[in-house]
């Protein structure tokens, strides 16, 4: 049985920031949300959260992230731990102590700020752990730079002897690379009987959870294989580089599955987003959220999708896509935004400056140019006119506007919602429409055209 507690109660200093550190975002989502998401494997009994600064946002923060607290993937619901006083890593697994009281299963502590673990590598390190039965094993990594990081000193066996934080090191032990990645699995039993006992005499003055290698018997290291994993966000510059670390894992597990990525330094792709074998993605061109995109499609350039679906065949260009679904073999752009939940049906074409909000589009409908469509439905073979408008806020309400099959809305035309044109209507450029037309008719509703022949200026004086 593994619980898993998270330390997230730092306020992260040197982020220069008032938002608690655990609560930046690392590719949409918070490093505490990602810490939390590498356990989800290991299915834990127990989900502990030490939270202190900052605390209720940390708390708000992912209680609002659903998948994490509503019991999916059968998580248990997380439980908050507040440590009022930041005196330390030690201190604050202290304040387990009374939560675990009858707890006697593994503990793995994770530190809030370090989101690239990869679930392999902890299942890894709890099966080592049980394996030789130790008290505590912990992650370890050989950095090139391992400035900032406390170094553990080991035996032949890997047994660790003592880990020294960066800022109480000699010179002589700064030259040792091999770092601690802040990542343990404890025999719980054996560390709350030893948790009481931690002293604060170090540089900081702080309780330091790593003291713990002295008590227990007997601690191992694991190294990690590729140590990027295991880097700590401590700064807006170790967050951005964590960033590229990430875009580089995912652009180049979607280009081994088949995608093209023609300019990847100019993509940025979420992992979260699902790909199939022959997308194109054209140079800048961002990938957000929950987004997938089906195979032969081409996207961008100069294109932002975010928690949408793209079907098969379907270009994309200098286009912004969000919360919605566009069905196979349709263009989109250049320069078109959809948005709230539009929806696109198939061989349709979206094009230049034309905005769909909360819109359902049959298939083969053509919106070409400059068109406004919000709360609309169309049906299918509809052709909107250039600049084409649903006025559909009256100032207090929106209103819906509903187009049958085959109609066609001359330039300009305004349709005043609530609206129901019908089925091969025909709407006169220039129209304001504010009454239902029925199916099979023109309806023109404009001033008619006044010629005055031979109308001239009267002449200065
Ligand atoms: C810690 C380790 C260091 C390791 C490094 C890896 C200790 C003493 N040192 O150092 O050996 O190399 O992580 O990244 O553990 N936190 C609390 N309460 C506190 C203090 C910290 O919850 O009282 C949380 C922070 O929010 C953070 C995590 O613990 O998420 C680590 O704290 P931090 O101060 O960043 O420790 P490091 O100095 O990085
Ligand atoms: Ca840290």
């Amino acid at each position: 049985m593994v619980a898993v507690a998270i330390l997230a109660a730092g306020r992260g200093t040197r982020m220069k920031s008032d938002l608690p550190k655990v609560l930046h975002e690392l590719g949409g989502r918070t490093l505490v949300q990602r810490v939390l998401e590498s356990c989800v494997r290991l299915q834990p009994s127990r989900r502990l959260v030490i939270v202190g600064y900052g605390a209720d946002l940390v708390r708000d923060s992912l209680q609002q992230t659903g998948v994490i607290t509503e019991g999916q993937h059968h998580q248990p619901a997380l439980e908050f731990v507040e440590q009022t006083e930041q005196l330390g890593t030690g201190h604050a697994i202290q304040q387990l102590l009374p939560y675990l009281t009858d707890f006697t299963g593994d503990l793995l502590v994770l530190n809030g700020d370090v989101p690239l673990l990869r679930p392999d590598t902890l299942e890894q390190l709890i099966n080592i752990h049980k394996e030789y039965g130790n008290a505590a094993t912990l992650l370890a990594a050989h950095l090139p730079n391992p400035t900032g990081y406390g170094r553990v000193f080991c035996d032949s066996h890997n047994l660790v002897n003592q880990i020294v934080e960066d800022r109480d090191c000699t010179d002589a032990q700064r030259q040792n690379h091999r770092i601690n990645a802040g990542v343990y699995c404890f025999n719980w039993p054996k560390l709350a009987e030893i948790l009481p006992h931690l002293k604060a005499d170090n540089d900081q003055q702080e309780y330091y959870l790593t003291d713990t290698v002295h008590h227990l018997d007997k601690v191992m290291a694991v190294d990690v294989d590729d140590y990027r994993e295991i880097l700590g966000i401590n700064s807006r510059k170790h967050l951005a580089n964590s960033y590229s670390i990430l875009q580089d894992w995912v652009k180049t597990n979607w280009m081994a599955a088949g995608v093209t990525i023609i300019d990847p330094d100019s993509v940025t792709i979420d992992d979260t987003v699902q790909l199939e074998p022959d997308v194109i993605i054209e140079p800048q061109t961002h990938l957000r959220g929950n987004t997938i995109i089906q195979t032969g499609s081409r996207i961008g350039p100069g294109s932002l999708i975010e928690n949408s679906q793209i079907g098969k065949n379907v270009k994309v260009q200098f286009s912004v896509i969000s919360d919605s679904v566009v069905a196979d073999e349709t263009r989109i752009g250049p320069y078109a935004h959809l948005r709230g939940h539009a929806k696109v049906g198939e061989q349709c074409r979206v094009g230049n400056f034309v905005e769909l909000k909360n819109a359902e589009v049959g298939n083969s409908t053509n919106i070409a140019h400059l068109s406004y469509l919000g709360d609309a439905t169309l049906g299918n073979n509809v052709n909107i006119g250039a600049g084409t408008i649903t006025a559909n806020y009256d100032g207090v309400k929106k209103h819906r506007t509903t187009i049958g099959d085959r109609t066609k809305t001359g330039s300009n035309s305004v349709l005043v919602a609530p609206l129901t044109l019908g089925n091969d209507v025909t709407v006169a450029a220039g129209s304001t429409v504010t009454d239902d037309v029925p199916d099979d008719s023109l309806v023109i509703a404009r001033e008619r055209q006044v010629i005055k022949p031979g109308w001239r200026l009267p002449s200065p004086e």
